[in-house]
């Protein structure tokens, strides 16, 4: 595995292989790599010829009070672990390099209508980070198919919508979440809680699940289904910001229209943790 920390070198090496006819996958990252991130690594491994990883903790992307300074960073245990993957190219870029003119100056990407609901009304600013980061490693790595994961879902429509629009030539996919046993959706963020919010957890997909099996057996009422999540969250001691019933393809208000495919998504606090996760659901008939 190389590790690469300079853009121009990254390019170098791309080109290289690229020359060789070989297909390139990316799986970009903010590090503190986890089972979750290895199963994204092991879709991209099935897609590709060769695999990058990138880790950037992206100070774009998060709000002033928010988790910047914090957010774990374990460079020894990520590279161990990538290697362990047999990933090709390890890419991890300084701020510098991502920002030249700095944070405030650089030219931003905005994708109306998908940036400020859900997770992006409680966090101002976060997905046009999120599109503008991701927009400039695509354009840096050029890979014909970038990997991420369902289970930040509105980031992974957010990202599909960047690459669209901006008539970027590669494929977007898409990863199933990866769940411990008791079902709590993996993240770098579950280090944040203690042992009895960690045992506290797994309420988040349970009700997201009591709210996929009311759908799939046939009730329409989803702004009570909605209530209901949201009050179980705050019953198993969570602060929720969200629980929402939405369509999976446009995260717009969903119609009960049978065969229809809907997500149902939830972000909640609990002690220094913001926890997010979804599940899928089709509204059974058609
Ligand atoms: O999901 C993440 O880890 C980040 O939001 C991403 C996509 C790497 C952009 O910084």
């Amino acid at each position: 595995m190389q590790v690469i920390a300079r853009p121009a070198e990254l390019r170098s090496r791309v080109a290289q292989w690229r020359r060789a006819g070989e297909r390139i996958a990316f799986v970009p990252t903010m590090g503190n790599l986890h089972a979750g991130h290895g199963s994204l690594v092991q879709q991209a491994r099935r897609l590709a010829d060769r695999v990058i990883v990138s880790i950037f903790v992206n100070p774009l992307q998060f709000g002033p009070n928010e988790d910047f300074a914090a957010y774990p960073r374990t460079p020894d245990e990520d590279r161990r672990m990538s290697e362990s993957l047999q990933v090709d190219v390890l890419f991890l870029p300084e701020v510098e390099d991502m920002y030249p003119r700095g944070q405030a100056s650089t030219v931003r990407v905005h994708v109306p209508g998908l940036e400020d609901i859900l997770c992006g009304a409680f966090r101002p600013g976060h997905f046009s980070g999120v599109a503008t980061i991701v927009a400039k490693l695509l354009n840096l790595v050029q890979p014909d198919v970038a990997v991420f994961g369902e289970k930040d879902y509105q980031q992974l429509l957010i990202i599909r919508r960047t690459a669209h629009d901006l008539s970027m030539p590669v494929q977007i996919v898409g990863a199933p979440t990866t769940r411990e046993p008791d079902g709590l959706a993996m993240s770098s963020r579950n280090r944040y809680l203690t042992p009895a919010e960690r045992e506290r957890a797994p309420h988040i997909f349970q009700a997201l699940e009591r709210a996929r099996m009311a759908v799939e057996a046939g009730v329409t009422d989803f702004a009570r289904l909605e209530r209901e999540g949201f009050s179980a969250l705050e019953q198993a001691g969570f602060r929720p910001d969200y629980f929402a019933i939405r369509d999976a393809e446009t995260l717009e208000a969903p119609t009960p229209q049978p065969g229809r495919r809907l997500v149902v998504l939830a972000a909640a606090r609990i002690g220094r943790a913001r926890l997010i996760d979804n599940v899928r659901a089709t509204v059974p008939g058609g």
